[in-house]
């Protein structure tokens, strides 16, 4: 299945590629609000394959399709054979002989791996346990929207190191800026992933000095989805680790703090930042759906 391309994590773009990208859906986002017609797809299908919650993910993805002229299906493993045991990769096989292209969200990252590596369409990653690059392409369009290039910036992760956090480990790297890891400890992400990108990543357990004079702020959930059990413990030790306006004031002036959402004000962010009025959360939302525009555009032109 060589030749065509997967969106799994950031570095299956160039760091041009992922400029680009960014550029083309502050763009789309335009034309859309200027009532453009953007249906470049027509017929075109989306397999949206959810082993998991999402409320952001599947509106954007669905309303996404439908704006570039396409149809988008959800797929659930509890009412496909997929929940039945068969195999990914035969799943794979038979889904993507009948779809443009494909997006799955779902627990292990070796899941989606699998499923690229049999899929005759392109896949696109839409949260796993380790990483949630479409959430960061909505990151970076929003920052590159309200301060421009990102390049060199400094930005400060604060919470768990989770699939989240390690996609901004990857954005750090593809985007070139400078990050800063505030997690409790035991909760930093993965080692490996941690040294190969040890020039411009490093871990600081106390928020304070970790947020001190840097540009962005970023958190999430204390207990991403298949930790529920483990909520409460984790409560306990990531309390120290809200983002609030006293951390704020630790940042540059100017500094912007986001939140992927879904939200739980009092735990990982108080309910003052969540409902400030000139938080940038909800732009972050929004963008989802013209950042995945933009990306379904790419890689349907790649594959056809
Ligand atoms: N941020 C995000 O992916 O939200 P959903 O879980 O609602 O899709
Ligand atoms: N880290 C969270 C992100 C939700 C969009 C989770 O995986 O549940």
């Amino acid at each position: 299945m060589s030749g065509i391309r997967h969106f799994l994590t950031l570095l299956d773009f160039t760091p041009s590629e992922l400029e680009h990208l960014i550029q083309r859906a502050i763009d789309m986002k335009q034309e859309h609000r200027a009532g453009n017609d953007q249906r470049g797809f027509p017929g075109a299908v989306l397999a949206m394959i959810f082993a998991k919650s999402s409320t952001r993910t599947r509106v954007s993805f669905e309303v996404g399709m439908a704006q570039l002229g396409g149809h988008a299906m959800f797929l659930s493993p509890q009412d496909t054979q997929l929940g039945r045991g068969e195999p990914v990769e035969d799943s794979a096989r038979v889904i993507s002989s009948m779809v443009d292209i494909v997006m799955i969200r779902t627990f292990g990252h070796d899941i989606v791996e699998r499923f690229a590596a049999r899929s005759s369409v392109p896949v696109i990653n839409a949260l796993t346990d380790d990483y949630h690059p479409c959430q960061l392409l909505a990151d970076m369009q929003t920052w590159v929207e309200h301060r421009g290039s990102i390049k060199g910036k400094r930005a400060c992760w604060v919470g768990d190191g989770n699939n989240m956090c390690q996609s901004y480990i990857n954005a750090a790297r593809q985007f070139d800026f400078e990050l800063t890891i505030a997690c409790p400890p035991g909760f930093e992400p993965d080692s490996q992933l941690l040294a190969q990108n040890s020039d411009r990543v490093r871990i600081e357990h106390d928020p304070s000095t970790a947020a001190a004079g840097v540009d962005l702020v970023v958190t999430d959930v204390w207990a991403s989805m298949g930790q529920e059990s483990e909520q409460q413990e984790r409560a306990a030790l990531f309390a120290p680790y809200q983002v609030n306006a006293e951390l704020m004031s630790r940042a540059a002036s100017d500094a912007l703090y986001m939140h992927c959402l879904p939200a739980h004000r009092g735990e990982e962010i108080s309910a003052g930042l969540m409902d400030s009025p000139d938080t940038v959360i909800w732009d972050e939302a929004e963008n989802r759906l013209h950042a995945q525009k933009a990306l379904m555009e790419m890689l349907l032109l790649a594959s056809r």
